[in-house]
């Protein structure tokens, strides 16, 4: 795994988007892996504005998301839908039909999961996935236990979890029990990885990735074994390390 340490967030996310932006010039018909949480916000506000420079355009672009959570639709604020439209997609001139979330209302999820995977394997692979970390390691929606094999598949919130996510709802009780995310090992099958961590309150988070085991009880440690793998962390991410 190559470490590039940046001073703040700020530069990281420049970083970030400068690495984006080489794969998109670089390839052909570029497929993005995209996350949501905070940690890529400032990803996404440089892309724009490289979008609005001119310097890039996202026309050839398809995206695909890593997670959503069940039962809250695209219209939900707090739906991961609603996030990407409002942070980023809905600043650049990505073709619609080339964006692709879980569907977390879904009927049957089995089947959204299923046909998930189906679009990745049809139009992928994703040549670059950007991912942030949760404080327990998990990527994706992939909480600790979860097997290194898995495929797009629902998934059982951990309360910790909910707990680092309410920040977002108006309280506890809203923040969706279940989510559907890319399987860890539909996460490994990218080309390449961008794993963003910043700030001081994940500095454990970040030491236990580079200095504990791979194991399933720590998601992101898989990522050690991918031979495309670069993070980037920023000085208060990086002081327990
Ligand atoms: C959520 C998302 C993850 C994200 C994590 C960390 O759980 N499913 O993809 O990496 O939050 O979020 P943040 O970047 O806000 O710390």
């Amino acid at each position: 795994m190559k470490i590039i340490e940046t001073k703040d967030y700020d530069a990281l996310s420049r970083k970030a988007c400068e690495i984006v932006l080489q794969t998109l010039k670089e390839t052909e018909k570029p497929v993005l892996g995209l996350a949501t949480g905070s940690t890529p916000e400032g990803l996404y506000q440089y892309l724009i504005q490289a979008y609005q420079s001119g310097e890039v355009s996202f026309k050839d672009v398809t995206t695909f998301n890593l997670d959503e959570y069940v039962g809250l639709d695209a219209d939900d604020p707090n739906s991961y839908h609603y996030f990407m439209n409002d942070k980023f997609i809905d600043h650049i001139d990505i073709l619609k039909e080339n964006v692709f979330i879980p569907n977390g209302m879904a009927e049957d999820i089995e089947k959204e999961c299923n046909a998930y995977e189906e679009k990745i394997r049809t139009l992928g692979p994703i040549d670059l996935q950007v991912l942030g970390i949760g404080l327990n390691g998990h990527i994706g929606f992939n909480e600790p236990g979860t097997s290194f094999s898995s495929r797009t598949h629902m998934v059982k919130l951990k309360e910790s979890t909910r707990q680092a996510n309410a920040r977002f709802f108006a309280s506890i009780e809203e923040v969706p029990t279940h989510a559907v995310t890319m399987g860890i090992d539909t996460i490994m099958e990218s080309k390449e990885i961008l794993l963003l961590i910043s700030g001081s309150h994940k500095a454990d988070t970040l030491a236990q990735l580079v200095n504990g085991e791979v194991s399933e009880t720590f998601p992101a440690s898989v990522l050690k074994n991918h031979p495309n793998v670069t993070l980037i962390a920023d000085e208060g991410a990086l002081e327990k390390v």
